[in-house]
């Protein structure tokens, strides 16, 4: 016998001494969501564990969050009026600009980043402008980011995440900051976004389901794999600082393949479905609780550097 793995796995010791990946709290961002009113705080039907606040209640979220070493959160808007133009999603005194102020006041520790989409704020539900004939317009929608993206900063947002896979849109943004001077605020888009059924839970959390047909139109078929190098180049070339692939679970190999090619950060978005599925599996001892950490590992493995995921407090917690 020549080669005997095993020794390498006697004892926790050496397997610690020799584990190739890990995983720090600084790679986690927790994704919440922020409703208009006050003392709310309803758990989402679809997604265990996970609640809508309203602000105040969010403020005494991210004290939670800050204590147990969460440093970084994404947030998701559901205001109270829609309308075909998504107008609320730039208004000084929408929900997310709101947010974002009374958070930097409270707790300007808390890193902020925004998702910025429309697909909230549209009565019909899509991530953009529509034409008449219901197909989403790339170019009028550009506009609509910018003005999301520099209100979003005003307020004082620490990152932006555009999330609506519009064509061009990471340089629209880069341009309409840069012109307010916001030129330190960096652009995490999310450049490798597919078209998937596991966004279902999180539709039914911020309420933004599309009220016709779906997004193939603008998010990626999940036959393609070549594609996702495509549309992460060209938001690299168009000045994106971060990349994401989502979802993460049944993308690793996308994660991996732009790992290899590029050299930029990679965060990897454990979607509402993947959670879901894993949740259950654990809540109903189908599974055993590690297999949380596994997941995430196997995500870090791929290649991401950081994991936007809805397990993130229980992970901090397992780091303690
Ligand atoms: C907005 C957006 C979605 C998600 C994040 N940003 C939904 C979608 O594209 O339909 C999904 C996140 C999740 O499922 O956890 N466009």
């Amino acid at each position: 016998m020549i080669n005997r793995t095993r020794r390498l796995r006697r004892n926790k010791i050496v397997r610690d001494m020799v584990s190739e990946t890990s995983i720090s709290k600084n790679d986690l961002i927790y994704p919440l969501f922020v409703v208009e009113g006050e003392g709310v705080k309803d758990e989402i039907p679809s997604m265990t564990g996970q609640f809508r606040y309203s602000i105040d209640n969010l403020l005494l979220e991210i004290k939670d969050l800050l204590d147990l070493g969460i440093n970084s959160i994404i947030l998701f808007g559901i205001p109270n009026s829609k309308d075909p133009y998504g107008k609320s999603s730039y208004d000084e005194n929408g929900i997310i600009q709101k947010a974002v102020r009374k958070i930097k006041e409270k707790h300007p520790k808390m890193y902020v980043i925004t998702d910025l989409c429309m697909c909230e704020y549209t009565s019909h539900g899509h991530c953009g402008i529509l034409d008449e004939d219901g197909y989403v317009n790339n170019d009028k929608t550009l506009d609509s980011l910018s003005k999301i993206a520099l209100s979003h900063a005003r307020a004082g947002a620490d990152m932006i995440a555009p999330s609506d896979m519009m064509d061009g849109r990471v340089k629209a943004i880069r341009d309409a900051l840069d012109g307010e001077g916001f030129v330190n605020i960096p652009i995490m888009s999310y450049s490798a976004k597919y078209s998937s059924s596991f966004y279902g839970p999180f539709r039914d959390a911020a309420d933004s389901a599309p009220s016709f047909g779906d997004r193939k139109t603008y998010q990626m078929d999940y036959r393609n794999s070549d594609e996702a190098l495509r549309e992460t180049e060209f938001d690299i070339l168009e000045g994106c600082d971060l990349v994401i692939v989502k979802p993460a679970l049944t993308y690793l190999d996308v994660v991996r393949r732009v790992k290899d090619n590029f050299n930029i950060p990679i965060c990897a978005y454990f979607v509402s479905g993947e959670y879901q599925m894993l949740r259950d599996a654990v809540d109903k001892g189908l599974l055993n609780e590690d297999a949380i950490l596994e997941a995430h590992y196997s995500i870090k493995r791929a290649g991401a550097k950081l994991i936007i995921t809805y397990f993130a407090k229980d992970i901090a917690k397992k780091l303690k």
